[in-house]
């Protein structure tokens, strides 16, 4: 039987006709219509009008943090349960990251602990969200608190394309966000990001650095520094054909979560990521937790029955305030993030995951003992 992997990607069929367009037309570089296709589609699905294409969503929140002006001597507060790329672009411009731990209720950043640091930490001059697994912070609340000391509030929506927030498209929310295009999300162009904002002097700035900082002269004259970040057209002919499929994608994940759910839930010590009544996830990695006194298992002997089967899971992110390159980074909290590493686990949830594949994890998954 083939291995079950987390999340590959799934192609939507028309792949090879845009890229067979791009070819067709020389545009292979990383200008040209496919390129700006993506990024006016993509404005056009979030309701944000600038987006800018880039080679990833780590670089997409690289450039968002320049174009704030970020830098040495400041500080920037982060979602401490994600992936390492929330993080490591406050590193990259020379500033601290100041981890915030997660809200029992949604598993994304608490807004009290975030209140905190803010009042405390003066140096703190933006924040990055992260909308885990593919479920929405509550922006309303953020919001709020980020305005009470005028800092600027960035939306990591890597994980959250397709999922709403009241009503409305992930990464509308943020002063600026950023998504990622990877192998292992819901659409994807084997890897890259957009970056988009309501601020198009951001965008515009952002676009510049992206392509070595070029100043408008015939041959290259640069006042500042550059980037090398910006997304193929051959890529963006593949993510156009991703694109429009996103909906079916979304319907997919969220039909394999309540499956899921509906499978494990006479499951004694197993429970499930909390959905936040404020919006719908994207349901990008269905999230479990275990209760070894009840389940009479672990995670991680979960983890590795499913791995003798040939069945791809992992544990939840550990939490950045635990890992070593972040030993010095202050953080406000830390119990709630933590507890969830411990226990939890994300299962194979690709949109073409079959029944039968879905069947055999949850069969595994129960006939583990510790
Ligand atoms: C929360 C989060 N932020 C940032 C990234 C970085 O995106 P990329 O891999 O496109 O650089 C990812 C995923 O890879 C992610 O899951």
């Amino acid at each position: 039987m083939p291995r079950v992997y987390l999340s590959p990607p799934h192609l939507a069929g028309r792949e090879l006709d845009y890229l067979r367009d791009a070819i067709d037309s020389n545009w292979v570089a990383p200008l040209g219509p496919h390129v700006d296709a993506f990024e006016a589609e993509l404005a056009e699905l979030t309701g944000v009008p600038n987006a800018l294409a880039l080679s990833s969503g780590t670089a997409a929140l690289h450039l968002a943090l320049v174009v704030l002006g970020i830098g040495r001597g400041d500080e920037v507060a982060c979602a401490s349960l994600t992936f390492s790329a929330s993080a490591n672009p406050i590193r990259f411009v020379g500033a601290m990251p100041v981890f915030v731990d997660a809200s029992a209720d949604t598993w994304t950043i608490d807004p009290e602990l975030l209140r905190r640091a803010l009042a405390e930490r003066p140096q703190i001059r933006a924040v990055i969200a992260v909308d885990l697994y593919g479920q929405c912070c509550d922006y309303d609340e953020l919001h709020a608190v980020c305005a009470e000391r005028g800092v600027t509030l960035v939306q990591d929506a890597a994980e959250s394309l397709g999922a709403t927030y009241l009503g409305g498209p992930a990464g509308a929310q943020g002063d600026l966000a950023a998504f990622s295009f990877n192998g292992n999300k819901l659409i994807t162009t084997s890897g890259g990001g957009m970056l988009v904002s309501p601020n198009g002097e951001w965008i515009a700035h952002a676009r510049k650095l992206s392509t070595q900082a070029r100043e408008p002269a015939p041959h290259y004259e640069h006042t500042e520094i550059g980037f090398n970040y910006r997304l193929s057209n051959l890529l963006a002919a593949v993510g156009r054909a991703q694109l429009g499929v996103l909906s079916e994608r979304v319907q997919a994940r969220r039909r394999i979560n309540r499956r899921y759910r509906e499978l494990l839930a006479d499951a004694p010590g197993i429970s499930f990521m909390p959905e936040a009544g404020y919006g719908e996830g994207n349901c990008w990695l269905t999230c479990l937790l275990v209760d070894p006194a009840a389940a009479g298992t672990d995670r991680e002997s979960i983890r590795l029955a499913l791995e003798a089967e040939d069945i791809e899971s992992r544990p939840l992110w550990k939490p950045m305030h635990m890992q070593p390159v972040y030993r010095d980074a202050p953080v406000y909290g830390g119990e709630v993030s933590a507890g969830l590493f411990e226990r939890g686990l994300c299962l194979p949830s690709g949109s073409a995951l079959t029944d039968d594949d879905q069947r055999r994890v949850v069969e595994t998954l129960l006939a583990t003992r510790a």
